[in-house]
C-alpha cells in the first residue's frame, strides 16, 4: 500500500531548526520522511541526520524517500531510545537540532488494518509499533470500567466517559468487543451526534490511540532527557496536534527556560540558569494556504526553543 502523508509546517519546522553545515540533526518521528528529506537536502554532506520511527511502514517509506542521501541514517526505534542510541553511536551532543512531529501519520490513520479509524472495520489494534504487546483490543476488553472511563476522560476529554465505559463492560460480558465498528456502535448508542458533524466516536478513538502508544508519557520523558543532550545553540522543534500535548510542551519549555525557581522568601538564589531560550512565544500554526491544501493541519501547533 502506498504511504500517503502530507507533511505539516514543512518550511516553518525546517527553518526553525536552522539547518547548517557540520552539525548533527535528529528527526525523532520520520514518518514518510517529509521533514527528513528537506532537512537532509539543506544540511548538505558536511552534516548528518538521524531519523527515527517505531513504525515499520514509516521506516520503509522514509528509507525509499531518502535513499539518495548519504548524510542520513534511518533507525527503526522509539524516540524514547534516542539517548541510549546516541551513546552507543559515541555521540555526546546533538549539535544542530531535533524535530518531533507528534501523533500519527495519515497513512496510519487511514490504513484499515491498523485499526485507528472508526470509519473502517478492522481489529482494534492502534499500535504505532507492531511489536508492542498492548493493543486497543486489550485495553477495551481487559481494563476495568473505572480505568476505561479515566482514559476516555483524560486523553479524549469525553463528557460521556463513564456511560461509555459502563456500556463497553456490559457488552464485553456477552462477547469481546473486537473491531473498530463494534466499538464505534457502542459509542454511538450513548453519545448524541453533534451539530458540527464530528463523529461521536472521535474522542474515544483519540484517547485510546494516545493511551495505547503512551504518547504523552513518551514526549514528556524524552524532552526532559534530550534537553541536556543539546549543544549550545541547538534547536528543539515540536509540532503537536492535541491541546494536552501542546500544553505539556509549553510547560516543559517554560520550566527549562526559567533562571530562578526559588520560593519568594529565599533571599539568595541557588538555581542554575535555565537551559533553554524560548524562540516562539506563541505557537506557530499553519498558514491559510497550507490549510487549503491540507485541512488536517488545522490543529498543528509548533513550538521552538534553543539551548543556552
Ligand atoms: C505525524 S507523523 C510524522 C510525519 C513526518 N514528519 C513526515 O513529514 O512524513 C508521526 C510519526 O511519529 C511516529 N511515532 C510515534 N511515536 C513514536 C515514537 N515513540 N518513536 C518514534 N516514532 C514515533 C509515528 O509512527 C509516525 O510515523
Amino acid at each position: 500500500m502506498e504511504f500517503i502523508h502530507k507533511t505539516v509546517l514543512l518550511n516553518e519546522a525546517v527553518e526553525g531548526l536552522f539547518c547548517s553545515a557540520g552539525k548533527l540533526y535528529v528527526d525523532a518521528t520520520a514518518g514518510g520522511g517529509g521533514h527528513s528529506y528537506e532537512i537532509a537536502k539543506r544540511i548538505g554532506e558536511q552534516s548528518s541526520l538521524l531519523a527515527f520511527d517505531v513504525d515499520e511502514d514509516a521506516i520503509k517509506a522514509a528509507s525509499e524517500k531518502l535513499k539518495d542521501f548519504t548524510n542520513t541514517k534511518i533507525i527503526n526505534a522509539s524516540y524514547t531510545q534516542i539517548p541510549e542510541i546516541l551513546k552507543q553511536e559515541g555521540i555526546e551532543k546533538i549539535t544542530g537540532g531535533i524535530l518531533f512531529d507528534l501523533g500519527a501519520s495519515f497513512h496510519q490513520l487511514t490504513s484499515a488494518e491498523r485499526g485507528f479509524s472508526f470509519t473502517k472495520d478492522a481489529f482494534l489494534d492502534m499500535r504505532f509499533n507492531k511489536e508492542q504487546d498492548l493493543t486497543a483490543f486489550k485495553v477495551i476488553n481487559k481494563f476495568s470500567e473505572t480505568e476505561l472511563a479515566n482514559i476516555f476522560y483524560k486523553y479524549g476529554e469525553e463528557k460521556f466517559s463513564r456511560r461509555i465505559a459502563k456500556k463497553i463492560v456490559e457488552k464485553r460480558k456477552e462477547k469481546p468487543v473486537k473491531t473498530t465498528t463494534e466499538l464505534a456502535d457502542i459509542i454511538k448508542s450513548i453519545v448524541p451526534f453533534q451539530k458540527k458533524g464530528i463523529n461521536p466516536a472521535t474522542r474515544v478513538f483519540q484517547a485510546l490511540r494516545i493511551f495505547v502508544n503512551k504518547e504523552l508519557e513518551n514526549i514528556e520523558t524524552t524532552l526532559q532527557q534530550i534537553i541536556p543532550l543539546l549543544d549550545k545553540g541547538a534547536r528543539i522543534v515540536v509540532i503537536s496536534f492535541h491541546s494536552l500535548e501542546d500544553r505539556l510542551v509549553k510547560n516543559i519549555f517554560r520550566e527549562y527556560s526559567l533562571d530562578c525557581k526559588c520560593p519568594k522568601e529565599q533571599l539568595i538564589c541557588s538555581c542554575r540558569p535555565g537551559l533553554l531560550k524560548i524562540i516562539t512565544k506563541k505557537p506557530v500554526v499553519a498558514s491559510s494556504e497550507e490549510l487549503k491544501d491540507n485541512p488536517s493541519a488545522r490543529s498543528a501547533k509548533m513550538r521552538i526553543a534553543e539551548k543556552r
